[in-house]
């Protein structure tokens, strides 16, 4: 099958996630980078495609005109897609312009700045029957994809609890402010949109929650705060409800001293608990009342996986993969599709459903919050 061409929009010097994107794709294999509007001004978009090695007649200052420009182009040249990897507040307009231009898109979370955003991109989803993935990356984990044959197949019986959090520490002092890239439109709510932490790495916490159960957050309780002279949440925790009757609790903090990307998850049903933690992705446990707990391994050749899982792996076991390989597996999953075919796993990426379940989850944070932490459904 012939690569699915792409282009980047965003990811230009000096970014994080464009980088690792588009090492997932190469990863993945069936994607090929051939266009680009890397930043938010030409000059700069024009010297990273040079630094990435595009073609620079393909580098363009603008992401609207390279949409207009690659439209001009051979059908069998043209990008086909496009990758979204700017600040928040910038994903809904290339979204729905790319979307109405028939092109497909990969995008990254949270899907936009607001509620509205988010929607006006489902709507021109629909209406252009174009396709979306969202990038929730720690669904591309073979453990996690495992977690999800167990406990949403049903193996453990009904879902009792899970506890999640993810924690980071990146924005603990006000100093991490300063010249920050990264930061700066993280803290602020014209690009950020009304949620902080809760929106940049809450919103993958309770995407995993969802993955793993196969339910819904379908109400939640939350308490959001920041460090003074800060306007959205750094640091909150809630209580939730999923829709099987289950119940759960929520931390996402980027100011927790100590901790760099500490995302983990418990799952506690009727017969067994399980436990992952991204820091060390190849190995989750796996707690019974009347056998010795279990550790699980990931490995292409581990033949307790599942096939699926297996499927998704490059190297046999005590071969560690990790975030990058994750990544490219929902890259791979997405072109999978693109070009027709079945995926390895499914679901392999997660669906504009998943992600407006995301965008309702943070909605109703950040209204339970506001309201002094009373129960909101979603
Ligand atoms: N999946 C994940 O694990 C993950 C991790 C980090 C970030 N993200 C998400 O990825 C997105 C980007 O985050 P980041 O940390 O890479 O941000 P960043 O600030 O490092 O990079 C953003 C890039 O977008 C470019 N940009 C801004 N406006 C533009 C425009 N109009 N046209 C073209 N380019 C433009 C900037 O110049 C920059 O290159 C955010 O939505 C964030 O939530 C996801």
């Amino acid at each position: 099958m012939k690569p699915v061409r792409y282009g980047m929009i965003g990811g230009g010097q000096g970014a994080f996630i464009g980088g690792i994107h588009r090492t997932a794709a190469a990863i993945a294999g069936n994607w090929q980078l051939v266009a680009g509007a890397f930043s938010s001004t030409p000059e700069k978009s024009k010297a990273s495609g040079a630094e990435i090695g595009v073609d620079p007649a393909r580098t363009y200052g603008s992401w609207a005109e390279m949409i207009a420009r690659e439209a001009e182009l051979p059908a069998d040249v043209r990008i086909e897609a496009v990758s979204i990897v700017t600040p928040n507040h910038m994903h809904a307009p290339p979204a729905i312009a790319a979307l109405e231009a028939g092109l497909d898109v990969i995008i990254d979370k949270p899907l936009a700045n607001t509620m509205d955003n988010a929607r006006a991109i489902a709507e021109a989803a629909l209406r252009s029957g174009r396709r979306i993935a969202v990038t929730h990356t720690y669904t591309g984990y073979p453990l996690v994809k495992q977690a999800r044959e167990l406990v949403a197949g049903g193996q453990f019986g009904k879902v009792r609890r899970v506890m999640v959090k993810y924690t980071q520490d990146w924005l603990s002092r006000a100093s991490d402010l300063e010249n920050n890239k990264q930061a700066a439109w993280r803290v602020d709510p014209n690009q950020s949109g009304d949620a902080g932490a809760f929106g940049d790495i809450g919103t993958h916490a309770a995407n995993l929650v969802e993955f793993i159960t196969g339910e819904r957050i379908a109400s939640i309780c939350a308490e959001l705060t920041m460090l003074p002279g800060r306007h959205i949440d750094d640091d909150g925790s809630a209580l939730f409800r999923l829709s099987g009757g289950g119940k759960g609790t929520l931390v996402a903090s980027q100011v927790l001293v100590g901790d760099a990307n500490d995302l983990a998850i418990s799952v506690y049903c009727d017969e067994a608990g399980l436990h992952w933690r991204q820091e060390q992705p190849n190995s989750m446990t796996i707690g019974r009342r009347d056998k010795p707990t279990e550790i699980w391994n990931a490995g292409a050749n581990r033949a307790y996986l599942a096939t699926d899982v297996r499927a998704v792996q490059r190297t046999p076991g005590g071969h560690p993969e990790g975030y990058l390989e994750a990544f490219a597996n929902i890259y791979r999953a997405f072109g999978e599709e693109l070009r027709g075919g079945a995926s390895a796993h499914t679901p392999g990426y997660a669906t504009m459903d998943d992600t407006l379940s995301g965008m309702r989850f943070l909605a109703a944070s950040l209204e339970s919050s506001r309201q002094g932490a009373v129960w909101v459904d979603l």
